[in-house]
Parts: C-alpha cells; sequence; structure tokens
C-alpha cells in the first residue's frame, strides 16, 4: 500500500579524531549529535520534485532539469543530492511520481558538521517509507552514492554515522566498529562562520602529502596513535588526557595547513576559559572546531565564545541515528 505522505529524520555528525588522516588509512573517530536534518514528503499529482529547504533555497525537477526558485547560485548544488536520494528511490520501488520535498535542517551549512549526508539519508527514508518500511542498511548505501555528488572521495563514514547514530572507530580498511559506551562527552562545537568546500580541503592535503611523504607518513602513524589512545580514554573516561589527545591532533591539523587563523582566535578563547581541548573538525579551513570543557564551565565559556560572535552548539552523542516517523 502507498501512503500519500511520510517524513525521516537524521543526525548530524562530528569527527571527534583523525580527519583527514582517515582518507590514507589511519582511524577516525566520529560521533552522531542531536542536531538533526528534518525531512517531510507528500505525492504531488505533477511529475516534479520539488525541494524546499529552511535555508531559504527552492528548487524543481522535471525530467531531470533544475529549475530555480529561490537561491543563489550554489543552490542547484545544495540540492542536487537531495534529488538524487529521491529520485534514485522512485526509480528502483518502479515509481514514476511527483513529489514535495520539505527540509528543515537545525544545523548550519558547510562548516563539516554533516548536514548534506544526513539531508540524503533523512531523504532516501522518507521517501523509501512512502512504499514500506525502510531498511536502514539500504538507505545509508543509497545516501552514499547521492552523497558522492558533493564529496566525491567521501569516506561514507559521515552516511554510515547519520543512518546508525553513535560513536564509531573507523578505517577505510577495517571498516566500522562501535564504541560502546554511555558516557556523555561535555562538547561545544563552535561555528568559525567561514565555509568550506571538504574536496578542496582533501586535495590540497594530497598535494602536502605528495611533496612531504616522509612527513606525512610520521604525521599518519602520529594520527593513528591519537585515535587508539583516545579510544581508550573515552571508554575509561579520562577527560584530561582526551582533551590533551585532541590539541595533539589539532597540531597535526596544522601541520597539514587545514588551520585557519579564526581556529587559532576561538582555541585562545577556549583555552582562557578552561577547554580541556579544542581542535578543528572535518575538513577544516574554518567550518567548525570542538571543544572539550568540563559541564560545569560550559555556561562561562558559551557566553564568552558568543561575546565574540561565534556561533556556539552545544551537543550531545546521538545514538538513535536515522528515524522513520
Ligand atoms: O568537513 P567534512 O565533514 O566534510 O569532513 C571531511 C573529512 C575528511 O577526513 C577531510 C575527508 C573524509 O572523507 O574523511
Amino acid at each position: 500500500m502507498r501512503k500519500t505522505s511520510a517524513k525521516a529524520s537524521a543526525p548530524a555528525k562530528i569527527i571527534l579524531f583523525g580527519e583527514h588522516f582517515v582518507v590514507y588509512g589511519s582511524h577516525a573517530i566520529m560521533t552522531a549529535i542531536n542536531r538533526r536534518i528534518h525531512v517531510a514528503v507528500f505525492l504531488n499529482k505533477t511529475q516534479t520534485i520539488n525541494i524546499t529547504s529552511n535555508m531559504g533555497i527552492i528548487g524543481s525537477y522535471t525530467d531531470s532539469k533544475f529549475n530555480l526558485i529561490k537561491g543563489g547560485k550554489n543552490t542547484k548544488e545544495i540540492l542536487d543530492p537531495v534529488y538524487k536520494s529521491a529520485i534514485d528511490v522512485l526509480s528502483e520501488r518502479k515509481q514514476n511520481l511527483g513529489i514535495d520535498i520539505n527540509v528543515v535542517s537545525e544545523v548550519p551549512h558547510g562548516v563539516g558538521l554533516g548536514s548534506s549526508a544526513a539531508c540524503c539519508v533523512a531523504t532516501v527514508a522518507a521517501v523509501d517509507s512512502l512504499f514500506h518500511k525502510p531498511d536502514k542498511q539500504w538507505v545509508c548505501s543509497k545516501a552514499v552514492e547521492s552523497e558522492r555528488l558533493v564529496h566525491k572521495d567521501s569516506s561514507g563514514g559521515d552516511c554510515y554515522i547519520s543512518t546508525f547514530g553513535g560513536l564509531i572507530y573507523y578505517s577505510k580498511i577495517k571498516g566500522f566498529k562501535t564504541i560502546e559506551t554511555t558516557r556523555d562527552l561535555s562538547l561545544i562545537i563552535v561555528n568559525t562562520g567561514i565555509k568550506h568546500r571538504t574536496g578542496d580541503l582533501v586535495s590540497s592535503v594530497k598535494k602536502f602529502k605528495n611533496d612531504n611523504t616522509s612527513l606525512f607518513k610520521d604525521l599518519s602513524s602520529y594520527a593513528d596513535n591519537i585515535c587508539q589512545d583516545a579510544l581508550t580514554a573515552i571508554n575509561i573516561g579520562d577527560e584530561k588526557k582526551l582533551g590533551k589527545l585532541m590539541n595533539e591532533n589539532y597540531t597535526l591539523l596544522q601541520q597539514i595547513r587545514v588551520s585557519h587563523k579564526k581556529h587559532d582566535q576561538i582555541a585562545k578563547i577556549c583555552f582562557k576559559n578552561g577547554a580541556l581541548g579544542v581542535k578543528p573538525t572535518g575538513a577544516g579551513g574554518g567550518g567548525s572546531m570542538i571543544v572539550l570543557i568540563l559541564k560545569e564551565d560550559k555556561i562561562k565559556l558559551t557566553s564568552e565564545i558568543e561575546r565574540n560572535s561565534y556561533e556556539c552548539i552545544p551537543v550531545k552523542i546521538d545514538y538513535d541515528g536515522l528515524v522513520v516517523y
């Protein structure tokens, strides 16, 4: 039986340790966070896929031709993965239908918090649930294909963490391992306000690696050791150690030149106000930073960061992953 409307939501993510080095086989630690992308889909009586987002952009697709209704020149680039998510499900389910898609995001776009992956996951699930109960593994694999439109060399980690939730230890070679912990991490995300393009930063690191082969090899093995130590620190709840490891990871990101002067400004404010650890999260070059801070110091630090005109997002680990309503 076909439904006429459906809803799903999926969490955003942060990379706690190991970004960039993970592309070359080192480990990374990622977590889903309690900020979601909500997608509602409604069958319409045309053959058109209309997409509206609370980012203030609207586009429609008829026979795969894009028509800009509202938004800037990057609107198509942002909406294409959502369209691909929907049309791939419709074609897989052999349905030639028009759909209105309404996206409501609780996270800023383009600052390394995995909003496009979460949007693909929620769209695939919402459209599929018009026809039957979606299978999470299948949703994840379809979302990875759509997300590759944005991030060609994607490890697939963003879609995985958004679908299944929780905290994971990941390597491209060995795959995903859930970190079984119920302890929460007292984290704040700070948005530098500088949007980044993951692909450009991944390419610049590739160039750095090719120009500095032996240095990069050393940095990679250092990054991998940091991840292993961080796994132990998370398991035993050693926040001080975890903070120290975040700071070490930050210096590695500076060495491979994905840091930004805003990172240093934010880190300074954080250390002055008791942060245990600070680092950029994701591709860098702006984007977001994560700060580990004792619960009792969180309010003071947040107001200090906001006083310096940066957006703060307090977060918790999300264990639900994809939810279909
Ligand atoms: O900024 P984000 O969330 O797109 O993170 C990219 C993470 C990288 O390690 C730089 C790339 C990857 O595929 O893992």
